[in-house]
Formats: structure tokens, sequence, C-alpha cells
């Protein structure tokens, strides 16, 4: 299942030692098994240097962490969308809150993106600017609120509101932009409230990179989406 579909359970390696190399490897495999299992859309966003290995292993979308606004040429050091295509990417994050792009920057990014056929997820720490980036159309947004990030304090029970207002604010600029929320989402009940709230998935890291059974958190989290 390389093509991503909604519900989504998103999961971002963010460069976690759990989660690099052979490691982020087993770990795709895993949420692979999981996809399987659940019949649900289990993504993965390792590092941009594991990128060409999951890609090539796994029969799941692969998403960059991160993609720069730029093309083929003098760019030493930035990581192009057609780099990322080229990979076996099917879609990358955009201003995760611990990379975080100003709103030009992320119009910008959306754009080049979409040339290249890639799925966009940006990420944003407001209601506002969720309203904001929605002008921008990309794929998806993901509401995060930075202080709830690697807590374990899941977003859709702490801010209940922060996730409807985006979902409602979203709506109201483009109804096809999909959104999702992450932030401290380790457990079933989380995912199911996310649901309740609006949102078409989420975006998690720590519970799954960072728990002793990965598999069965994933599968807890993909579980829950089933209709
Ligand atoms: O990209 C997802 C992320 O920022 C949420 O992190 O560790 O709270 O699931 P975590």
């Amino acid at each position: 299942m390389s093509q991503l579909s909604f519900p989504l359970l998103l999961v971002n390696f963010k460069a976690y030692r759990e989660a690099l190399g052979k490691s982020a490897l087993k770990l795709a495999s895993m949420a692979e098994k999981a996809s399987r299992e659940t019949g649900v859309c289990i993504a993965v966003a390792p590092q941009i240097v594991d990128l060409r290995l999951l890609a090539g292993e796994v029969d799941i979308p692969i998403f960059a962490q991160h993609i720069d606004p730029v093309g083929y040429g003098r760019y030493t050091g930035h990581i192009s969308p057609e780099a990322v295509l080229d990979a076996g990417c099917v879609g990358a994050l955009i201003s995760h809150s611990e990379h975080r792009l100003s709103l030009n920057v992320i119009e910008e990014t959306v754009r080049r993106a979409s040339e290249v056929g890639l799925i966009t997820v940006v990420c944003a720490d407001t209601v506002e600017r969720c309203r904001a980036v929605a002008a921008y159309r990309p794929t998806a947004i993901a509401i995060e609120p930075p202080e709830l990030i690697g807590t374990g304090i899941p977003v859709s029970k702490a801010r209940p509101e922060v996730v409807s207002g985006a979902v409602e604010a979203v709506r109201g600029v483009n109804p096809s932009v999909r959104v999702l929320c992450g932030a401290g989402i380790t457990q079933g009940v989380d995912v199911e409230a996310a649901l309740r709230l609006g949102a078409e998935g989420v975006l998690v890291a720590s519970g799954v990179v960072k728990s002793p059974d990965p598999y069965r958190v994933m599968l807890e989290l993909a579980s829950a989406m089933k209709p």
C-alpha cells in the first residue's frame, strides 16, 4: 500500500537514534505489517539519508521530513523536491515545528513540491497559522502545539479546541485540504478523540519510535482509525 489514503497514521522518525539506518528499516517494516493487518494507511518519515533505502524495501508511503524550495542546480546542501521524488518518496513534511519556515517559504515550497507531484503535509502551531497555510493548498495541514510535542500529553485531549478550531479554519479556506493533528499521541483513545474532533489522521513520533514495542503501538493507533 504505497499509495497514500486517509485516515492516515504518519510516523515521523525525527533524528532519533532508534530510527536510523537498519533500525529505520525495521520500524518501517513493522509499519508495513501493521498497515496490512488493519487496512489503514501508515506512512513513515525517516531521516533524509534513509529515504531511498526504505522506499526500495517497504511498500508503504515514505515522506521526507523536510524539503527546500529549490530545483536542480547550484543548491549545495539543499534538499530538492526532485531528489526526494527520485528517492521514491510520495511526499514531504514542510515546516515541522523543529524545522520551522516562514510563511513565504512555506508557500514557495508547497508550490515547488506540487510541481513535481509530491504530497505536502505542512505543520502549523496555531489555528491562525493553519488558516494562513490553507490558502497555499497543501495536501494536508498538521496542527501541532509545540509545547505538547514529546510529552505524551495528547493534543486531542489536552487542547481539543485547537484541533477542532484548525479543522473549522481550514475548511473555511479550502475544504479539500486535509487536517491531521499531532503532539503527545501515544494511544488508540488519543486517535479516536482526534478523529471525533474532525482530524483525518495523526502525526506521531516518540510514542512509536521510543516505545519498547513500536509494532504494538502502531497496531493500536491504526486500529483506532478503522471504520
Ligand atoms: O512530528 C510529530 C511530532 O512532532 C509529534 O511528536 O513525539 O509528541 O509524537 P510526539
